[in-house]
């Protein structure tokens, strides 16, 4: 079976085309380098001593797009490729539209035209309500307050739209919390251009020594010990999540969301003291003022995935700081 991963290359798609690989599925890449590398492609080769193929492909540009459709047999999609980062959307909320939403426009255009049917798509707990009761599942208030939260829940809709109108498409979207960590060989993970916007990543740069310190952004929610709370989850585990989509996918019809977490909390503070306590107390941190549109607990409730799709975490937050900091000492 042949998987089209768009936005493989990325942190999150290469970890998914290890795990799909490593299962017998054969994969395709699709990414425009945008936000990744092209040594991506060996390191996955490395662990998995498999290749995956690769086409450098802008979904926005249809023409590039319908070529690889019409080179493969595609048999399912899994759509990662996207713009990222909530505090750049708000900042340049035409970009993300753009690119979020054309992309997704032209794979669904491409995927109707040869005849693709199955599509996994990687949405986000930034579509829901920011405050809502904790934890969140699939049925609780959507409101994205970032665009970059609203064109994940366009795509959503777009995908839903275009099942009800009648063509054969079966979509299983997948809501994530907070990827973190790093494949346990150290040769993948996550490593944003420039100085990282997100927790982990930017912990695993003054824990190398690349940056001075963490500014942990509010001490005063309320929360056990006033720092922000998340559900952050393994991103092998959240591979694995996707591999039990795509099994289910073979028998199932329509349309379908599952919120992947661990559904524990944790806070800015316990992340850095598990970090702390791998990488020898490396990690200073100051408290800077909330950074806008935090909230004080963002957490999954993961029942619906563990039930049907029999979704389980298996890697610690100890684990998750310790395979991000052997992935950080390994970068040039
Ligand atoms: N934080 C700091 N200092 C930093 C970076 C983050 O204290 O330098 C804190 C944040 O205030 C928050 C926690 O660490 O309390 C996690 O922040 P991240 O930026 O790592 O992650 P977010 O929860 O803000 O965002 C993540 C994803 C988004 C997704 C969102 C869902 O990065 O893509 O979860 O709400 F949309």
């Amino acid at each position: 079976m042949l998987v089209l991963l768009c936005g493989g290359l990325g942190y999150i798609g290469s970890h998914i085309a290890v795990s799909l690989l490593e299962n017998d599925f054969d994969v395709l890449i699709a990414d425009n380098l945008s936000n990744s590398k092209i040594e991506v492609l060996d390191a996955i080769e490395k662990i998995t001593n498999k290749k995956a193929q690769f086409e450098l492909c802008d979904l926005c540009n249809l023409n590039q797009l319908e070529k690889v459709f019409e080179k493969y047999k595609i048999d399912a999609v899994v759509h990662l490729a996207g713009y990222k980062a909530v505090g750049e959307s708000c900042a340049k909320p035409l970009m993300y539209y753009e690119n979020n939403l054309i992309s997704s426009i032209n794979l669904l255009k491409c995927m109707d035209k040869y005849e693709v049917n199955k599509i996994i798509f990687s949405s986000s707990a930034a579509v829901y309500k920011q405050n809502a009761t904790m934890p969140v599942d699939e049925n609780s208030s959507i409101n994205p307050s970032s665009p970059y939260g609203k064109t994940k829940y366009f795509i959503e809709e777009m995908i839903k739209d275009v099942i009800n109108s009648g063509k054969n498409l079966n979509a299983i979207i997948l809501r994530y919390f907070n990827p973190i960590g790093a494949h346990q060989s150290g040769l993948i993970g996550e490593n944003p251009n420039g100085i990282p916007n997100n927790l982990l990543p930017y912990i695993s740069r003054v824990a190398s020594g690349k940056l001075e310190k963490l500014s942990v952004f509010g001490n005063d929610y309320n929360t056990k010990d006033g720092t922000g709370v998340r559900d952050y989850l393994h991103v092998c585990d959240l591979a694995n999540g996707h591999l039990l989509a795509l099994n289910y996918l073979n028998e199932f019809k329509g349309f379908d969301i599952f919120n992947l977490g661990t559904g524990e909390g944790y806070s800015v503070l316990d992340v850095v003291n598990a970090y702390n306590s791998i990488c020898g107390n490396k990690v200073n941190y100051v408290f800077a003022p909330r950074r806008s549109g935090d909230v004080a607990y963002l957490f999954a409730n993961p029942t619906k995935a563990q039930s049907v799709l029999k979704f389980k975490t298996t890697f610690s937050l100890k684990d998750m700081c310790e395979t991000s900091y052997n992935f950080e000492k390994n970068l040039k």
